[in-house]
């Protein structure tokens, strides 16, 4: 089993300006190459309106599921929506047979996995802009996390791509 957390970030370490705006975002390719090495893509419910109006919903030909507290609010059709807690909802899809899982935001969603400790890997885009301000890549965490870099790759466009390893605390001792 692997779980990643895969997003863009600004250098300055942010997924969105102020208004949730991802335009500055370019990285489909890499990002669709990284989807297609999983079953399932999981994302918080105001990442999911926000692929809504970018009428970029669903992920195509992998089973998407989406956080949110309300799930009845939503149509089932096309995707899972669910309020199972991170850790149960991980060990679900392993037992439904998922072997590879990407967590693909946003900042709150990608904070409420990383404390789980079911966690593998983190993998960020950096694009050359700076922010200033906006939603983090981890919202709202109060843990350290020590990572290993395990690959960095020069994508297009002066984008940086690097692969970290989370290292556990057994690990590190
Ligand atoms: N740059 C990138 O690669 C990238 C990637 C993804 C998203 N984004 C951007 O990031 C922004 C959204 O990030 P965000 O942090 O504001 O929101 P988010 O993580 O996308 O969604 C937060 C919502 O997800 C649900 N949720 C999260 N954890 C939950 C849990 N443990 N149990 C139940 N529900 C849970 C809640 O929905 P309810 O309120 O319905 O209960 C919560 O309000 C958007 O602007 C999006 O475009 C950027």
């Amino acid at each position: 089993m692997k779980v990643c957390i895969y997003n863009a970030i600004s250098i300055d370490g942010f997924i969105a300006d102020e208004q949730g705006d991802t335009s500055w975002v370019n990285d489909v390719k890499a990002y669709e190459k990284e989807l297609s090495k999983n079953s399932v893509v999981i994302y918080g419910r105001v990442t999911y309106e926000d692929l809504v109006a970018l009428e970029q919903f669903p992920f195509e030909n992998i089973k998407n599921v989406i956080l949110t507290s309300k799930p009845k609010d939503f149509d089932y059709r096309v995707a899972e929506f669910t309020d199972l807690k991170p850790e149960i909802l991980i060990k679900q899809l392993v037992f439904q047979g998922h072997e590879n899982i990407l967590i693909a935001g946003g900042g709150l969603t990608n904070s409420t996995f990383l404390e789980t400790d079911l966690v593998d890997e983190i993998i960020v885009d950096i694009h050359p802009i700076i922010l200033s301000s906006g939603v983090k890549l981890f919202d709202d965490l109060e843990l350290k996390v020590n990572l290993e870099l395990l690959k960095t790759k020069k994508l297009n466009d002066g984008i940086v791509q690097h692969r970290y390893k989370i290292v556990r605390e057994e690990e590190s001792k």
